[in-house]
């Protein structure tokens, strides 16, 4: 039974400095690597985390080296895919002795596993806050879900292409994304589109599938639904997501900060 954490949003900066000058982004996830490591006991074992982009603030190079400082302090393979926070050039250097990371174009990747299959597309573009799919991502997908063979499948993207109701982070969402809902839409077999940018665990429909917004593994956009809502951040517990194959795709939220228990509900009874 194949299990994947989603990690998302770290937006790591230099070692000393805060993101925002407020979240101390570079802790919230060494607590996140600790929680990991912490629960596998219950959870594992964990056959791969996907960090769902925003790996780092402002993409510099040594804030990738920061990341993966932390991240591979957990000692489980993982795989990423860029955000709006991130610089595609400096992300693929960051990353240029892993087998998953392309030389150049977007950074989309598959991975096969005998109970799931695993797409992952760049939907980053260049100097912009939203996101868009390239033709040759979209092109990807397809082939991509041609070999999926009736396992289930889970899509990931940085960007989400549903509407939230939390209006700054939608003007900047997954934009024409048309193509990418008749494809998926079209796929007949068991798919879940997984996302993050928004920093908060969110599920909504797109087209006839499933697509769920990852919560922040640190900070979180705050939850503020009207129109012309101030652009707030919110010091909200960070938390992850776990993926994994029971009678089809099932998604847990654990939060990354400790609290009391567990408890037994019945202490007399064994
Ligand atoms: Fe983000
Ligand atoms: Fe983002």
């Amino acid at each position: 039974m194949t299990k994947i954490i989603q990690i998302s949003d770290p937006h790591i900066v230099i070692k000393g400095e805060l993101a925002y000058g407020q979240v101390d982004t570079c802790t919230a996830l060494k607590k996140c690597v600790d929680k990991i490591k912490r629960i596998l006991p219950e959870i594992g074992p964990i056959d791969m985390i996907i960090v769902t982009g925003d790996l780092t603030d402002f993409g510099k190079k040594e804030e990738y080296s920061l990341f993966r400082e932390i991240v591979e302090e957990v000692g489980i393979p993982y795989r990423a895919i860029p955000g709006n926070h991130d610089n595609k050039l400096t992300m693929q250097k960051a990353f240029a002795d892993k087998d998953w990371m392309p030389i150049n174009g977007p950074i989309n990747w598959e991975l096969d596993f005998y109970d799931l299959k695993l797409i992952a597309l760049d939907t980053s573009i260049t100097g912009m806050a939203h996101g868009n799919l390239e033709s040759i991502s979209l092109d990807f997908l397809r082939a991509s879900l041609s070999t999926a063979n009736g396992r289930p499948v889970l899509v990931a993207t940085h960007h989400p292409p549903i509407i939230t109701g939390l209006e700054k982070m939608d003007i900047q969402n997954l934009r024409d994304s048309a193509g990418l809902k008749e494809i998926l839409s079209a796929h007949t077999g068991e798919l879940k589109l997984i996302c993050g940018h928004v920093h908060r665990n969110i599920v909504g429909q797109f087209g006839n599938k499933l697509c769920q917004i990852a919560p922040g593994v640190s900070h979180a956009v705050t939850m503020d639904l009207r129109i012309d809502a101030p652009n707030c951040l919110t010091k909200e517990p960070g938390s992850f997501l776990l993926h994994e194959i029971r009678d089809g795709i099932l998604s847990h939220q654990i939060l990354v900060d400790n609290y009391d228990g567990p408890f037994m509900f019945y202490p007399d009874s064994k």
